[in-house]
């Protein structure tokens, strides 16, 4: 793992969006997911990378160093769930949460995808500001199967 580059705040970082999860840094998202993401706190690795296998996944990399994550589940016609968004703690505020958004709402791979929802505590601004997000229309008609406790007895922590 490379150590150059440092999160100062004086400049703009030097971070680009790599679409291949083939070059994300395994140990760094899990350890990001799992350790420090509220909602995915406890993740198994193997949820982990078995979710970034079959999501359209966005790393933000400063030089050889992964500093971002997010995901979109997608059937690639009509529907993507954007989740899994986490910056470094080091590197926030500076841009790079507005950069994966950015570059979620550009692939080309959704440019046909007319609808994409996520669910968010405390960032909603950012997506609304960067991807033209807004609460939803219905949330009446959102219904959930939760099965997340059920599936943490039998294999272990799940979010
Ligand atoms: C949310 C997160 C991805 C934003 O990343 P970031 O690099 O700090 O975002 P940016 O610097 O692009 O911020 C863009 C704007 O979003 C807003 N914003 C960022 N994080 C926010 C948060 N947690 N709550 C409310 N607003 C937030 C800020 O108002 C900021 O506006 P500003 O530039 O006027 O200050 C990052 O804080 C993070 O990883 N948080 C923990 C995980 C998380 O909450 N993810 C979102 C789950 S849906």
């Amino acid at each position: 793992m490379g150590s150059q580059g440092s999160p100062g705040r004086a400049e703009p970082p030097d971070v680009r969006v790599v679409t291949d999860p083939a070059e994300f840094d395994l140990d760094w998202v899990a350890t990001a997911l799992s350790e420090r993401a509220y909602w995915a706190l406890g993740r198994p690795r193997d949820m982990i990378v078995r979710s970034l296998e079959n999501s359209l996944c966005y790393g933000l990399f400063e030089g050889p160093r992964q500093v971002g994550i997010a995901r979109v589940v997608t059937d690639g016609a009509t529907f993507g769930w954007v989740c899994d968004v986490f910056v470094d703690e080091a590197w926030r505020g500076r841009g790079l949460g507005g950069r994966l958004v950015d570059a979620i709402v550009a692939d080309p791979r959704l440019a046909d995808v007319p609808r994409l929802v996520l669910a968010t505590r405390d960032a909603a601004d950012l997506y609304e500001r960067h991807g033209g997000f807004a609460p939803l229309a219905h949330p009446e008609r959102f219904m959930e199967r939760d099965r997340r406790r059920a599936v943490q007895r039998s294999h272990g922590p799940v979010t």
